[in-house]
């Protein structure tokens, strides 16, 4: 039974950055509501939207704004090729090709239903397929040859039929072939109290333990975890065929798990307790905003991300609190945050002669802003961060 445990209110979808000319549009909402199913242990919002309508080609994110994923993903090739040397890959929503160009042109494929991203790859040689990952597409890439490796990062929890994609994992595998999956992970979300990992976009967000029992029904197994910092915290997952007995299970396998257990995530009472949490960031949040503005500071945001949407729509923070927000992402300059309709402005160094706050957006990227913001934190800038717990810092 799926239990409901956390109402984020009504939202509109994450990445649908409005054009000044369609502030007047009304926008499309939908109920915000998390779950936690008692069965099988996975955490999802309770209703789902439409993929072609979150995933189309006007899709905003781009995995190369960032030099940490750029860097993640070549730490992690490297790795790759070392452990497994694979001969032909598959990476399942290959966004910018942050991952695959870090492989040979000829060893790689990407799968990318966004048409604007699937664009970019292409363009620099890459064979990308602009469509969305399933059983037919799964059989057209490997029409000649199986893939020893599929690589998916972000993705899986964005996708609501496991039954299509882990059909098209399995007929595309090779027999020794694995599946590295990397997406947030739960224990790290409800540690945080980030809430904002739950948007539109954002179907489930995986514990080991649920993504073992959902995995078991395609007869995968975990072989290996690794937890790393992306995206405030995120597990890797290397899975292989039940019966593939090439790979030993790691004994990081069970420790993550008993981790997990230890933390409460096969109890309802650990997530109720998560509700009251975000219901308390949400005040400590908004106390922080208006002892600011009865200052009159002036609070601008960085980094317009989907989780932005989540807080600013939640909490009901306005352009009355954030004056602007600053973002590197050429898709979304000049253009509106969803809900809250607060102006993107094109990026550039802070500078206290025109701010005194800042919201950070993309906590997830906290250490790599600071670094670039160095002169403004120096000189006594502050941040306003929400993970995990709302303070100035
Ligand atoms: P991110 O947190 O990865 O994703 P999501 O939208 O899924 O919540 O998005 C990071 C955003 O922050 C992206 O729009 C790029 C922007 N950004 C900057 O503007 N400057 C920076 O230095 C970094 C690291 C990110």
């Amino acid at each position: 039974m799926i239990k409901k445990f956390l109402d984020l209110g009504s939202q509109p979808l994450a990445n649908s950055y409005i054009l000044k000319k369609n502030l007047k549009l009304k926008e499309k909402k939908f109920k915000l509501e998390v779950g936690f199913n008692d069965k099988n242990f996975l955490v999802s919002i309770l209703k789902t939207v439409s993929k072609e309508k979150m995933f189309n080609k006007d899709y905003p994110y781009k995995s190369s704004e960032s030099n940490t994923m750029k860097q993640s993903f070549k730490n992690l090739a490297k790795k790759i090729k070392k452990r497994f040397n694979p001969k032909f890959i598959i990476e399942v929503g290959s966004n910018d090709g942050a991952f695959i160009k870090n492989f040979d042109k000829k060893k790689v494929v990407g799968v990318e239903p966004c048409y604007n991203l699937a664009q970019i790859t292409k363009k620099l040689g890459y064979k990308t397929y602009s469509e969305y990952w399933g059983l037919n597409l799964s059989k057209k890439i490997t029409k000649i040859q199986k893939a020893d490796l599929i690589y998916s990062a972000n993705t899986l929890s964005h996708i609501e039929n496991f039954n299509e994609i882990f059909r098209a994992v399995d007929f595309a595998l090779s027999k020794k072939g694995i599946l590295i999956l990397e997406d947030p992970s739960l224990l790290k979300c409800l540690k945080n109290t980030a809430y904002d990992q739950f948007y539109c976009e954002h179907i489930y967000v995986f514990s080991t333990l649920a993504l073992k029992n959902i995995l078991n029904k395609f007869n995968f197994e975990i072989f290996d975890i690794e937890n790393v910092n992306t995206h405030g915290g995120s597990n890797r997952y290397f899975i292989k065929k039940r019966d593939n007995r090439f790979y030993k299970i790691s004994a990081n396998v069970k420790k993550e798990i008993s981790k997990e257990i230890r933390f409460g995530l096969k109890k309802f009472s650990t997530y109720k307790n998560f509700e009251k949490k975000v219901l308390n960031s949400k005040k400590k949040l908004l106390q922080i905003i208006k002892k600011l503005k009865n200052k009159k500071l002036k609070i601008i945001g960085y980094g317009a991300t989907a989780k932005s949407c989540t807080v600013l729509n939640y909490c009901g923070i306005g352009k009355q609190d954030i004056d602007y927000f600053l973002d590197t992402t050429s898709y979304k300059i000049n253009k509106f945050l969803p809900g809250s309709k607060i102006l993107i402005k094109k990026y550039k160094k802070l500078s206290l002669n025109n701010v005194d706050v800042v919201y950070l957006g993309a906590w997830n990227f906290k250490d790599e802003i600071f670094k670039k913001e160095k002169k403004f934190i120096n000189e006594g800038g502050k941040f306003i961060t929400h993970i995990p717990l709302p303070k100035i810092i």
